[in-house]
Formats: structure tokens, C-alpha cells, sequence
């Protein structure tokens, strides 16, 4: 926040205090910790961002779309010939890895295939699939498989087109925050799973060993130019991968629909300076609503029943929406908190998931935290929390302001009972003991913190943490 908004942020919040004490029953200590929905209000009418912008892959959604990425690469790359095709080696034995190349070879493309990218990927996975990519000189990119596979390959084109030390394109303070220094091959992205959105994104995570921190890659260059999105993949996925990349829509959604209003930010001085992450806006919370919508009415049916086509289908459009609507709204507390907890991942396993190394897959790390962060977050902007509890299936009828919190808790809460996915923090191996790293591997992700509609400092992350240790009823 620039000091001119400050100032004004402070003198807004002071007028505005006892008004809010009457009106939302919040008592005066808890209100000077948070920043309340009217100040975010009226100083977006005076100084902030009054313009967003709607940036997307192009998209093919449908049943059978794979067999049209040959001639959809073809377009975004009319010259080409040699393409790189990414996935993994699960997914390698599919189907649908067979299809893309088939339908890349009939149109005129000779495909190289690197199948060894990492589930939760890491600077060294990164680094071994980008030297792959300049080996092969290739003039674009095909991934097919999870988040996991398309962050690999977005990865991959961006060290192999601008070699670089690893840290130097990392979000800072992890990393250097260097801007990407110009554009990269084309990229078609077939999504596996429901789940990351990374299709649609301009964003890569990976695990950084040496400091035991996941963090990420942002940059609106990594942007696949399409996704094919192409709901049979998802037929054969275990329950496990269903339900933790489930609630990863779940929660992209969630976050995207109470990130801070677009317009609270500070003007940009030009389209370019804008952020991918430019807060809520009126494009976003339409994805938003339907894909919580969905969410609540297909997640738990797409976990239970792979033969269930429609719920599985309909998980795929929603992930299609949060991916867009976060894509250019951005996510806040529970990502920036998934990232220390996979970061410091304690020895669970979820079942679906290939055995081996300790593995908390992504959806479960942004989930286990989130009912206690919404219950943090709600007295900033209660009425959207109680929307997004309707939205989920929730019955919100006579709650109040005060209780949005608690309801949209225990509707998140309810939903992962029923899809098996871990309740809480305890659940995948965390203590007490485990806070304070917690808390500090959060408060570095300030791109997403600063996303929050309130202010959040480590105080309010340890209180958070510790709520989310043990979730209320879990056992
Ligand atoms: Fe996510």
C-alpha cells in the first residue's frame, strides 16, 4: 500500500470505528486488527484501482477434446515442428498421453516426450526437465497430466528459453522476484485432474529443498496460450486425487470470492504494472459463485462414484472457472498457509497417491487450513462468507454477520468429512510444537497474504494455526 492510500486507509478506518462497533457487534480490539468492508469501500471510491483485467488461455472444454491439441498447438504455432510433450510417468500409460500424440503427429508435429515429472515438483525436478527443453531446441510445449506435469513444463520453457540461476524468477523474498524478459514458445495444456487450474495460470510451484519452502513462479509469459480441457481424463482418477484436487477448486474459489476488492489496490500506472493477483472484480466472483456452487453439489459425489460422469465432468468446468477467476483475482490466507504446511509435509500419505516419499498433495495443504482462516478472515466481508456457505449447501437462514464464519467453518468442515480428505492439521502429522515454523514459512508469502481483505500478521497467523491444529468435532 502506497502512503497516500495509507493515509487515507488510517483516517477511514478511525471515522468508521465506533460506527462498525454498533453495527456488527465486533468488539473494539478485534476491530482494530482487521480492516473492515465499509473503509475498503470508500477508499476504493477515492484513490484505488477502478479497472481490472480478464487474461485466460484460450479454452476447449469438453468430452474428446484431446483430439483436437494438434491442430490447436498448429495455430498458436503455425511454423513449428518440433514440440516437447510433458507429462508423467502415471500418467504416461493413459490413453490420453496416446491421443495427443497421435494428434500431434497428424498435424505435421515430431514429438519428443519427457515423462518424468515430479508430483509436487521441486528446483531440482524443475531444473532436470529444463535441461531436457534446451537440449531439444523445441519450437513449443505440450503437457498433459496434473498441475504438478503443466507447472514442470511452464518451468521448463522459461530456463531453457532464459537460463538463469534458479532463484533469479522466484517470487521474492524466497526468490528474486525477476521479471520473465520476454515471451516463451507456445504451450498447450491438457489437464488430468479437477483441481489446480494450472492450465489457465500463469503461475508455477515448486518445493525449493534448500530452504524447505514451496513457493513459486509468477509471471503472466507462463500463461499456457490454450488448455484443452477434456473431462475424460478424469474417469480413471483414484478417489484420493478427486477429493484433494477438489477441494483445491473449493478453495480457489472460496479465496477469489473474499480477496480484497480489486479497486482497495493502488491505481496501476499503466496495463502492464497491473497484477495477475488484482484482488476480487466482477468477472471473478461470477466463476467464483458457480464453481462453489458446483463444488458443493458434485465434490463429494465425484470422490464416492468414478462411474458418476456428471459429477466428475462437473468438477472439471468448476475447476475451469476458479482457475480463471483466481488466475485474475488471486488466492490469500489458506494457499499462503498450504505452502509452509506441504513445505514441511510430516510423513502422511494419502491413499491414491503413488507410495514412496511423504507427500501432502497440494489441495489437502490449502484445505486442512482453511476452515480456521475463513473463520479469520469473515469479519472483513461477513455477507460474502455466508454467501459462499449457501453457495456450498449450507443453511445460512437467520445467521447473522457475526456467525459467518463459524458457518462457513463447519460447511467446509462437513464437506471433507464426507469426501475422506483430512480434517485438520493433527490429522497429517502437525503439533503444537510445529507453529512458529509454520507461521514463518506463511508470513514470507506476502503476494497472497496482501490478497487477505484484512491485514494479516504473524500474530493472526499463529492464532490461526493453532485452530487449525484440531478441527471442532473431528474426533
Ligand atoms: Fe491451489
Amino acid at each position: 500500500m502506497d502512503a497516500r492510500l495509507h493515509a487515507g486507509f488510517s483516517q477511514l478506518l478511525r471515522a468508521h470505528r465506533e460506527r462498525c462497533v454498533r453495527q456488527h457487534r465486533v468488539n473494539r480490539a478485534t476491530l482494530a486488527a482487521v480492516t473492515c468492508a465499509h473503509v475498503w469501500a470508500e477508499l476504493a471510491s477515492e484513490e484505488g484501482e477502478g479497472l481490472f483485467t480478464i487474461e485466460s488461455s484460450a479454452i476447449t472444454f469438453g468430452r474428446g477434446a484431446i483430439r483436437e491439441v494438434g491442430q490447436v498447438l498448429r495455430g498458436a504455432c503455425p511454423d513449428g515442428r518440433r514440440v516437447a510433450l510433458f507429462t508423467d510417468r502415471v500418467v504416461g500409460q493413459l490413453p490420453i498421453v496416446e491421443a495427443a500424440r497421435a494428434a500431434l503427429a497428424a498435424s505435421g508435429f515430431d514429438v519428443a516426450s519427457f515423462d518424468a515429472a515430479a508430483i509436487e515438483p521441486t528446483d531440482a525436478s524443475f531444473l532436470a526437465a529444463a535441461a531436457f527443453a534446451k537440449d531439444g531446441a523445441f519450437d513449443a510445449y505440450v503437457s498433459v497430466g496434473g498441475g504438478s506435469v503443466i507447472d514442470t513444463c511452464k518451468a521448463a520453457s522459461l530456463y531453457a528459453t532464459y537460463p538463469a540461476d534458479f532463484l533469479t524468477y522466484v517470487n521474492a523474498p524466497v526468490g528474486g522476484g525477476a521479471p520473465v524478459p520476454g515471451p516463451l514458445p507456445p504451450h498447450v495444456a491438457c489437464p488430468t485432474t479437477s483441481g489446480t487450474g494450472s492450465e489457465l495460470t500463469g503461475i508455477a510451484v515448486c518445493d525449493v529443498l534448500a530452504l524447505h519452502a514451496k513457493t513459486g513462479i509468477a509471471s503472466r509469459r507462463l500463461r499456457p496460450a490454450a488448455a484443452i480441457v477434456d473431462p475424460d481424463a478424469t474417469d480413471t482418477l483414484p478417489a484420493g486425487v478427486v477429493a484433494a484436487s477438489g477441494f483445491d477448486v473449493l478453495c480457489h474459489a472460496l479465496e477469489s470470492y473474499t480477496a480484497r476488492p480489486h479497486r482497495t489496490r493502488a491505481r496501476a500506472s499503466g496495463a502492464s504494472e497491473r497484477p495477475m493477483s488484482q484482488g476480487r472484480n466482477a468477472w471473478s466472483d461470477v466463476g467464483s459463485r458457480e464453481a462453489l456452487r458446483l463444488a458443493g453439489a458434485f465434490l463429494v459425489r465425484a470422490v464416492r462414484d468414478a462411474a458418476d460422469r456428471e459429477a466428475r465432468e462437473s468438477m472439471m468446468w468448476a475447476a475451469t472457472l476458479a482457475g480463471v477467476a483466481f488466475g485474475n483475482a488471486g488466492v490469500h490466507v489458506p494457499h499462503a498457509m498450504a505452502y509452509a504446511v506441504a513445505g514441511l509435509g510430516h510423513g502422511f500419505h494419502m491413499p491414491g497417491y503413488p507410495e514412496g516419499a511423504p507427500l501432502v498433495p497440494h489441495g489437502v495443504s490449502v484445505v486442512v487450513g482453511a476452515p480456521a482462516a475463513f473463520r479469520f478472515t469473515a469479519s472483513a466481508c461477513p455477507e460474502r462468507h455466508l454467501q459462499a456457505a449457501g453457495l456450498l449447501g449450507a443453511e445460512t437462514r437467520g445467521a447473522a454477520g457475526a456467525d459467518a464464519g463459524d458457518v462457513l467453518a463447519r460447511a467446509l468442515s462437513g464437506l471433507m468429512r464426507a469426501a475422506s480428505v483430512p480434517p485438520d492439521l493433527a490429522a497429517i502429522g502437525f503439533g503444537e510444537e510445529h507453529v512458529p515454523a509454520l507461521v514463518a514459512g506463511t508470513a514470507v508469502q506476502r503476494r497472497l497474504l496482501d490478497n487477505a481483505p484484512c491485514r494479516v500478521e504473524r500474530p493472526d497467523l499463529d492464532r490461526v494455526f493453532r485452530a487449525a491444529l484440531h478441527a471442532e468435532g473431528a474426533r
